[in-house]
């Protein structure tokens, strides 16, 4: 049994710690918070029966073997590299961390000391988007794809109102495209590969991050256009196109309806069960990396993939 400790005290945490409850080998023994009484009133309404008021107790208590980093972005690197040092596993938020060389720097360790780390990237484990790699053989040869996340976040009128909301503030690493353009781009680089070139443009919002976006991926031959957005909302599905038929996803973080077309307009339908925008399938993977039942190798350069080509898409739009 695996037993993880999680850092930070909102929403998404509470996610995890539901999907941890549903997944056999892993149980939560505890939170942790800057504050020892948010640890504990947190602790006590989500059901967790341990709770630290300082990262550094927790790192220390040798019954806690891995830890989950629902911080704030620009908090991952230092927080996971104090994790790994301490030998515990760690599944790490995303956008993992601000940078591919910090990434890179943190997988080595990770390495040297034996434990486990991997971006918690949902979609990447989503069955909704296992059943996509799936039928993308079956479109030929793949031409186009239309990838998109927009959706208004309910912390934007903060920022209509004069705050700087910690996903609005570039010193907390925040950002539309850390925040959503990075399902697209995982998303494509997990079908796809990694992009030979990368183009971009940006909204710039006034807490001076972009508030929404879009990537042009080309991959010589197959071109792929990765739109998001924070600040508005947009239902549009996502396609992927190829020369026999193209398939439309409608949700391109957790797809549950995907309908392929193809060229004489004949339609085939696939629906996933299940809710939307939920961990159960990275908590699995990180059960099955932790008891050695894989290698982290791929979920890792996937994760550094996907960095590299924020990066690109950063300067890009400069
Ligand atoms: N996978 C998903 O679907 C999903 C969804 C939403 C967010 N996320 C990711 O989850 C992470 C957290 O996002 P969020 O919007 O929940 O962040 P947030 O509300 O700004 O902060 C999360 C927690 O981190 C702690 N915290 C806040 N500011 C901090 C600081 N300056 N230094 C250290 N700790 C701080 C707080 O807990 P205490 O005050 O109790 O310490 C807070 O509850 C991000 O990496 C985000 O990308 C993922």
């Amino acid at each position: 049994m695996i037993r993880i400790a999680t850092i930070g005290t909102s929403v998404i945490t509470e996610s995890f710690i539901g999907a941890a409850t549903r997944t056999s080998g892993i149980e939560v023994a505890a939170v942790t918070s800057r504050d020892i009484g948010r640890a504990r009133a947190y602790a006590d309404r989500v059901g967790v029966p341990g709770a630290f008021g300082d990262l550094a107790s927790m790192l220390a208590d040798p019954a806690i073997d891995a830890v989950y980093v629902g911080s704030p972005n620009s908090v991952h690197r230092d927080q996971v590299a104090a994790a790994i040092d301490a030998g515990k596993h760690v599944l790490v938020e995303k956008p993992a961390v601000s940078s591919a060389a910090e990434w890179d720097d943190l997988v080595a360790r990770a390495r040297a000391a034996e434990v486990v780390l991997i971006e918690a990237m949902r979609t990447a484990y989503d069955p909704g988007l296992a059943a996509v790699q799936e039928l993308v053989p079956s479109l030929g040869t793949l031409r186009r794809a239309s990838f998109h996340y927009s959706k208004r976040s309910s912390r934007y009128g903060a920022v209509l109102a004069g705050e700087v909301p910690n996903i609005f503030d570039p010193a907390m690493g925040g950002g539309a495209l850390a925040d959503l353009g990075v399902y697209g781009l995982h998303a494509a680089i997990l079908l796809f590969g990694e992009p030979a070139r990368v183009e971009a443009a940006v909204t710039p919002i006034r807490t001076g991050v972009e508030g929404a976006g879009i990537a042009l991926l080309d991959y010589a031959g197959l071109v792929v256009d990765v739109a998001y957005s924070k600040i508005t909302t947009s239902t549009r599905p996502s396609k992927i196109q190829g020369e026999d038929a193209t398939l439309v996803i409608d949700h391109l973080a957790s797809p549950r309806h995907l309908t392929r077309v193809d060229t004489d307009g004949n339609v085939t339908e696939r629906v996933i069960d299940g809710p939307v925008d939920v961990l159960d399938g990275e908590v699995a993977r990180f059960v099955e990396l932790v008891s050695g039942g894989a290698s982290p190798e791929v979920d890792q350069e996937r994760t550094a993939a996907t960095l590299r080509t924020i990066e690109r898409a950063r300067a890009a739009a400069r």
